[in-house]
């Protein structure tokens, strides 16, 4: 087969629109409002800021530039780095974490087929009509979800194989932009509600003996590696297709920031609204699913607002699924010399069929995305850190880094980044092991 050329973000604004639908995911909706609220309010955000900007954009850094010095997704790149140095087992530590981010796939195509499915009931006026709780027990967890899990796979798989520049960057740079508008729109519809201030004061007012407390830091720790998608695999693949001339530090840095500033609106959006309506903010599946429609049902104009909720969430869901996406095919694409419609398609198959199991049954479903989540994640994440940092070394990881940057980092991100950053995945996976998930 002959080579093609590689394909290319058609620049900055793209890449950065693409990175942000990664990360813009259901860490930011089902898991960040409720921790803010629940360790101290404005207190956690100290060590989620903490960890975000210093690990988190460190982590960004760190694949991106690996995926575009290695011009390859992290299994090219790993496997190259363990040959040139002749060390042993790069093969098996090469697909871990394009293993990872497909196991992650697998579940979480089966959430983009339920919020489909909420979407899709929330245009026709139905959540208004039914039985919350049970409409949403009736479903998940059955095989009605298999259609809609199917129906999600189908939206991924056709805008992966449109490409890179004509399908992944082209949506997101549609989609993101109005994720942000609708998310301003329902947090002014959520803080206009009567009673929404207690949610805000829940939210915002510091209770500082949090920052005590080692349970804050280790949630603030996991949220921010999963909030910015870091398992080694899917920011390595979108910095694989990144120019030379573009800025890889500020790119990160402007990640993070969207990334926070969506997940701090989405708070504003959910908890208020929870407040107003009387309800509990909890975390999870029926926040979404349960909590959500039970206020729009009471609200006036809700039939619009749900529409809106929900799209908005299609958006940040779909969005995060097309990059697990595309790390899985990239790595086929490259390790098989393939082509991109017949590896996307083969992947999207097989993620769907080992997805319907876990269709159907709901403590399947949540071991998968335990495991995943709070053992492989990390470690693809640790693997890919020592690929590049330490086997292919910090100098050079250093020059590729600034390469294109206006403001290069200088030699204090080694020892950064070599140390600290993989110390840190380390203690992410342990802590996620005794404490069953943190991320
Ligand atoms: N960041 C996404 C979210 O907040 C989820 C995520 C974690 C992810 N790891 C990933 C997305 C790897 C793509 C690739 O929901």
């Amino acid at each position: 087969m002959v080579e093609r050329k590689r394909e290319t973000f058609s620049g900055k604004l793209g890449f950065i629109l693409s990175c942000l639908g990664s990360a813009i995911g259901l860490g930011n909706i089902w898991m960040f409002p409720w921790r803010l609220g629940k360790y101290g309010g404005a207190a956690f955000l100290i060590p989620y800021f903490i960890c975000v900007f210093t690990l988190g954009v460190t982590g960004l850094i760190g694949e991106f530039a690996f995926g575009r010095s290695r011009q390859g997704g992290s299994l090219k790149g790993i496997k190259e780095v363990f040959k040139e140095k002749n060390l042993r087992f790069g093969k098996f530590f090469a697909v871990m974490p394009t293993l990872a981010v497909s196991g992650i796939l697998i579940f979480y195509t089966i959430v983009v087929g339920w919020v489909l499915r909420y979407f899709c009931a929330s245009l026709k006026g139905n959540l208004n009509s039914v039985d919350i709780p049970k409409y949403f027990n009736n479903f998940a967890g059955t095989s009605q979800s298999i259609g809609w899990h199917f129906l999600a796979m189908v939206i991924g798989v056709v805008i992966v194989i449109l490409g890179v520049a004509k399908g992944i960057e082209r949506i997101n740079k549609i989609i993101m932009p109005s994720l942000f508008i609708i998310f301003v729109i329902l947090m002014i519809r959520s803080l206009t509600l009567s009673g929404a201030m207690e949610g805000v004061k829940y939210l915002l007012v510091p209770d500082w003996s949090y920052l005590f407390k080692p349970m804050t830091w280790i949630m603030a720790l996991g949220q921010a590696f999963f909030t910015v998608s870091l398992n080694g695999a899917g920011m390595v693949v979108y910095g694989s297709y990144l120019k030379k001339d573009v800025d890889i530090i500020s790119s990160s840095i402007n990640v993070a920031i969207f990334d926070t500033i969506s997940a701090l609106l989405a708070s504003l959006i959910i908890i208020p609204a929870a407040f107003a309506f009387g309800l509990d903010p909890a975390a999870g599946p029926s926040l979404l699913f349960i909590t959500m429609p039970f206020i729009f049902k009471s609200m006036p104009l809700g039939y619009i607002f749900s529409i809106l909720f929900f799209i908005s969430i299609v958006f940040a869901a779909i969005s995060s699924a097309i990059n697990m996406l595309e790390a899985s095919s990239e790595a086929f694409i490259s390790q098989f010399k393939m082509r991109r419609v017949k590896s996307v398609v083969i992947i999207g198959v097989i993620a769907f069929i080992i997805g319907i199991p876990l269709d159907v049954d709901m403590a399947k479903f949540g071991a998968w995305a335990d495991f995943i989540t709070i053992y492989l994640a990390p470690i693809g994440a640790i693997i890919a850190s020592i690929a590049f940092f330490w086997i292919y070394g910090a100098d050079r990881a250093l020059k590729d880094i600034n390469e294109g940057s206006k403001k290069p980092l200088g030699k204090w991100f080694k020892p950064v980044a070599k140390y600290l950053y993989t110390f840190s995945i380390v203690i992410v996976l342990i802590l996620g092991i005794i404490y069953n998930g943190i991320g």
